[in-house]
Parts: structure tokens; sequence; C-alpha cells
């Protein structure tokens, strides 16, 4: 009998419904035996989010501060033969009910020579996200064997103002004049195609897996015009979460002076980087075209386009 242990969050259930897409082949299979342990921090996030709130984690997200969690409700094997890690993104990092259970001592027992597949659903901004779950997942002995990235599909530009709307208003379709934010349904009910060749993977033989089960299948999309963004993205964004962490406390009215000029600085970031960064990587495309085609390569791996 092969042993999958699936960990997951979600807030609005977007989430929850690719890892059941995903996971449906395997528990329709008979040998293997699949456990979920749905991560749950003590005090539950807002959602929908009142606007504060929403920057108010952004340091502690960021700095990956690890917030307390409720003890698993599943009993749980001492050893996998596969771990599926299910995460969404927050400001550019793996979301903070995931990134505090990559650092607790049952990760540490769970991960240690496992093979691992990650498997995010997000807007459409991962990379930095998935650099940093790379190096728990090192820190933890694990194996990464796979990546699934699933992203919103109404559009780069469409979605920074689709989602957050989503997020503040507690409905995918905020406006009549906005797109749907959110994975459609058909990237959805596809990515049951990754647990069918996870099964056939698991029932060849009884061997440790070691490397990707799911290359061919388009388990990522790099999107190349967004590899600038992100990586400006996240250096700001780490040099305002330690200054906002050091202004004082979650609720403190020195965060939250601290954060209002920060989210002008975002939103400025937000309409003037990405769209810049975009077009000079267009502009510059002939000239850079291997350097591009490396990092989409790297931050492709290890399932590849
Ligand atoms: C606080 C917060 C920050 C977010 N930041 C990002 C981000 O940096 N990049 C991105 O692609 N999506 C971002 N999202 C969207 C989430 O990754 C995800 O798509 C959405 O929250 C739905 O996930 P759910 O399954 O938890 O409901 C953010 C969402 C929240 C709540």
């Amino acid at each position: 009998m092969r042993r999958v242990l699936v960990i997951h969050y979600s807030q609005t259930g977007q989430l929850s419904r690719v890892v059941s897409s995903v996971c449906s082949p395997l528990q329709q299979a008979d040998s293997i035996k699949i456990d979920f342990l749905a991560v749950q921090p003590v005090t539950a996030y807002p959602f929908p989010w009142p606007f504060v709130r929403f920057f108010t984690i952004f340091p502690e997200t960021v700095l990956q501060v690890p917030q307390p969690l409720l003890p698993p409700t599943t009993a749980l094997a001492d050893k996998y033969d596969l771990i599926i890690l299910a995460y969404q993104v927050w400001f550019l990092s793996p979301s903070l009910p995931i990134s505090s259970f990559l650092q607790s001592p049952l990760a540490q027992q769970l991960f240690q020579n496992t093979p691992v597949v990650t498997l995010i659903g997000c807007r459409n901004m991962w990379l930095m996200a998935q650099e940093k779950v790379k190096a728990h997942l090192q820190r933890l002995q694990a194996n990464l064997v796979d990546n699934i990235a699933l992203v919103d599909k109404c559009g780069s530009a469409a979605s920074f103002l689709a989602t957050p709307m989503w997020m503040f208003t507690g409905k995918q379709q905020a406006k009549r004049w906005l797109p749907k934010a959110g994975i459609s349904e058909q990237d959805i009910a596809a990515a049951s195609r990754f647990g069918e060749r996870i099964v056939q993977r698991l029932q060849a033989d009884d061997s440790v897996i070691t490397c990707s089960m799911l290359t061919g299948l388009q388990a990522v999309t790099i999107d190349e015009k967004l590899i600038a963004s992100e990586r400006v993205g996240n250096h700001s964004f780490s040099i305002w979460a330690r200054l906002l962490y050091k202004l004082g406390p979650e609720h403190s009215v020195r965060r939250k002076l601290g954060l209002m000029v920060y989210v002008c600085f975002l939103l400025l970031l937000i309409v003037t980087v990405v769209p810049i960064t975009a077009l000079v990587k267009t502009l510059l495309a002939p000239l850079t075209k291997k350097r591009i085609a490396k990092q989409k390569r790297y931050f492709a791996a290890p399932s590849g386009e």
C-alpha cells in the first residue's frame, strides 16, 4: 500500500477544489491510502478581508514569521511515499499558514527524505514564493520532484484589480465590468491529469520517487514578463517588511500609519515597475533570448512547461 499525504490550506475554497481535482484519481486507486492534513491557524484569517487587515499581515508574511497553528485532527503515518504540499501565494511568499507549518516540528518529522509535489493556486505571481518553499524543503531534507502552478486566467493586468476585489468583497466577480477572478473551472477540472500520472507512477513499482512524474503535462507556464517584476517586487517587499515589522506589532497605530505609506508605494510599484519591466523585457527580447530561455527552464523545473 502506497501512502500519500496532502498538506493544504484554503481561504475561499479555491485551492481545496484544485486539491480535490488532483487527488480524485488517487482516492479511487485501491493501492493508495491518502491522508489530508488541513493547516489551521489558531486565529483564522478573515475572508473577505477588511482592507487594512489585508495589509497588516504583510510584514509577517514576507518575513515568514511563524504563527501558532492548531494541532492536526488527522492521525498521521510516520512516513509517506509522497507529500503533496498545496499552497497559495501571499505577497510573493507562501501564505502565512503554510510558511508557519513548514517551520513546525511536525514538518521536520514528515518531510525528511520524502518526495514532494508542490501545488500552487494563485493570481499569477508564484516564482519567488516557490524559491522560498524550495529553501524550506532543502532545510527539511525533502526532495522536490514536481511543481504544479494554476493561475488566474483573466489576464495579468485585469487580475491586479479583479483578485484584490475578490479578496475584499468575497465575490469572484466583484463588479459587472470586472472579469471573474480566480483559476478557471476548466483548469481546475483538467488538474485531475496530474493525479492520474501520479497514480501511474505509484502503481508502477515500489521504488522511491526520485524524479519528475509530470513532465510533458504543462504543470507550469512561465510568464517571462513577470520574472523581473517578481524579483524587483520581492526585493522591495523585504525592505518594506523589515521596516514595518520594526514600526510596531500587527495592530499598532504606528504599523497602520506606515502601511498607508506603503500601500501608496505598492500601487505606484504596480502601475510603474510591472508594465515598465514587461515593456523593457519585450524590447530587449531579441538580445536576451538565451538568458531568458535559461531563466524559464530554471523556474519551470522540476516538471517543465
Ligand atoms: C494577503 C494576500 C496576498 C496575496 N498575494 C498574492 C501574490 O503575491 N501573488 C499571487 O499570485 N496571488 C496573491 N494572492 C492571491 C492568492 O494566492 C490566492 O489566489 C487567493 O487568495 C485564493 O486562494 P485560496 O485558495 O486560499 O482561497 C494573495 C491573496 C491574499 C489573501
